[in-house]
């Protein structure tokens, strides 16, 4: 962690602009039922693999889901596992130098598909813009003044351009989990050529591209979109892990919650709203701060400040995410836009209280009001969040219920294999619109996972050996389902501003009576 002082001085270089997309830290464990439960599914992995005949049929882009046929188990072979390809940085001269012992065609052993998941489908709202009048060179080179990031994929191989200066190495770990990607689906990715910004506000703006004589927007690689912004939603670094606040890969990190959340039963949790977070990076949060408990009123709120460079002197002993399920009901508050928090948030069982969000990332337009969590204004926290807490305490089970219902959400939204099989979809559908033949650009440099990984140290390393993709995926990416047809995406809108206007009404007929 010898860079530590350097990332702390860049959090407050950024701190108004940047760090506050993140809101709520803790820390946790939780292994014990997981393995158990992934030493069972491993199992099962053994027994398909020995069972199975392995079809060799590399799998080509544009060649999705071929025809296969099932052979039957005619010839059963015993005790095939899967060969594990760890990071290896023994020979530290040849740092630079990528290995070549990699499966480089992919060879799924189980060839049926399941169709993905219904978030899957923003990935071609996402890329509408692009679907008739396709992607052109001059489109990349116009975006490049946006981006930070260049990555091209030729052959199967990534190679990068950076330019600016991205937060802390929030662009590593996106380069890391896209080559995680690649290990996953050998030789599967197509080539293709694409724009990266890792910075927290959307940079396409839709009114820039309006008129008649409006040019084509570039396409751009984004955290997060908004109404009014193009940019192209994926998912975010802290998959990877977030070294800086020493937040582990999502995978640990998720299971470290899930045994916090074990520790205390709903009804032992606080009967109050929780949050902890940076409140300097937005307007909304400081205005939250205003619904702490006073001695003037109780909010029914626990608001606490998040101040990282002491949680870094204190090593994050008391910020650790798996250590903040002790509420019934936690808040989600945006930073300075979308916040990495939420998905912590919501893992907890608590009722998770969200703050009309303005931002979007690439699975939160599936969370419904009353089902995953409960809506409160921006413009009327203080009293939205007492109504919510005094409702969730007088109707336990159904608190209770929107808290599970949100935490599994998450965790079937957001396995490992649904974030890669997104990725993957993802940039197989952008290299579909493709207008021009993906080349390596002049100054670009290949990175492969021992290039990223090999010459970090302390935690940074830790996370990507822990995060890396060892073999490839045993079975294809699940199939995509194609785009919301137009009415049921309205009626799915409306649906969820109805709930909310529901919402509003209790409030207010909650606070009439109040004051009465
Ligand atoms: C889960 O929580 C228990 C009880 O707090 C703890 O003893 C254990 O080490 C945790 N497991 C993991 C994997 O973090
Ligand atoms: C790591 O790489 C070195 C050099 O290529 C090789 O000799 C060694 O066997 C590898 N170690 C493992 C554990 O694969
Ligand atoms: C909110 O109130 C609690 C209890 O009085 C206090 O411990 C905490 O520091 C307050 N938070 C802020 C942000 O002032
Ligand atoms: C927020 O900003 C104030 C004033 O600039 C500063 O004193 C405080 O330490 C900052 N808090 C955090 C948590 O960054």
């Amino acid at each position: 962690m010898g860079n530590d002082v350097k990332f702390f001085q860049g959090f407050w270089r950024h701190g108004d602009q940047v760090c506050g997309c993140f809101s709520k830290i803790g820390f946790g464990q939780v292994k014990r039922l997981v393995s158990t439960t992934a030493c069972i599914f491993f199992f099962f992995l053994l027994l398909t693999a020995a069972l199975v005949p392995w079809i060799h049929l590399p799998i080509k882009q544009g060649n999705l889901f071929p025809q296969m046929i099932f052979s039957s188990r005619s010839s059963i072979k015993k005790h095939h596992s899967r060969t594990e390809y760890p990071l290896n940085c023994s020979d530290s001269g040849l740092q630079q130098k990528c290995p070549n012992n990699y499966p480089l065609v992919f060879k799924p052993n189980k060839l049926s598909t399941e169709t993905c998941l219904d978030y899957f489908r923003w990935i071609h709202h996402d890329l509408q813009t692009w679907k008739n009048s396709g992607i052109t060179k001059d489109m990349i080179e116009r975006g490049k003044s946006s981006a930070e990031l260049r990555l091209v994929i030729v052959k199967g191989e990534l190679y990068m351009e950076k330019s600016g200066h991205p937060f802390q190495t929030r662009d590593l770990f996106t380069i890391w989990g896209i080559l995680q990607l690649l290990r996953f689906y050998p030789g599967k990715l197509p080539d293709l050529d694409l724009l990266f910004y890792t910075g927290d506000s959307t940079k396409i703006k839709k009114k820039d591209y309006q008129g008649p004589n409006a040019r084509s927007p570039p396409p751009l690689f984004h955290y997060c979109g908004e109404e009014k912004a193009l940019d192209i939603v994926f998912p975010d670094w802290t998959f990877w892990g977030w070294a800086e606040v020493s937040i582990m890969p999502w995978e640990q990190m998720l299971s470290a919650i899930k045994n916090g959340s074990k520790r205390t039963k709903w009804e032992d949790r606080v009967p109050n709203a929780y949050w902890k977070g940076n409140p300097n990076v937005s307007k909304q949060r400081k205005d939250l701060l205003k619904c702490n408990l006073s001695d003037k009123y109780d909010w029914n709120t626990h608001l606490y400040i998040q101040n990282w460079a002491k949680a870094n002197e204190e090593g994050f002993k008391h910020s650790k995410l798996e250590d903040q399920c002790t509420h019934r009901y936690k808040i989600y508050v945006e930073g300075a836009t979308w916040s990495v928090s939420e998905k912590y948030i919501l893992a907890c069982d608590s009722m998770t209280l969200m703050i009309k969000p303005r931002y979007y990332d690439f699975f939160s337009r599936n969370l419904v009001p009353m089902q995953h969590y409960w809506p409160i204004r921006s413009t009327s926290k203080c009293k939205d969040l007492k109504f919510a807490v005094e409702w969730g305490n007088n109707h336990i089970d159904k608190a209770q219920a929107i808290g599970k219902a949100g935490s599994k959400l998450i965790e079937e939204f957001l396995t490992m294999r649904n974030i890669y099989d997104y990725m993957f979809h993802l940039l197989n559908e952008y290299a579909k619109l493709l207008k021009f033949k993906p080349t390596i650009p002049l100054k670009a440099k290949r990175v492969c996972s021992k290039t990223i990984a090999c010459s970090r140290e302390g935690l940074w390393k830790e996370y990507m050996e822990q995060s890396m993709v060892k073999s490839p995926s045993d079975k294809l990416p699940c199939a995509l389902p194609p785009p919301y047809e137009p009415q049921a995406l309205q009626a799915f809108l409306n649906k969820k501003e109805k709930t909310i206007r529901q919402v509003e009404a209790w409030q207010a007929e909650y606070w009439n009576i109040g004051r009465n």
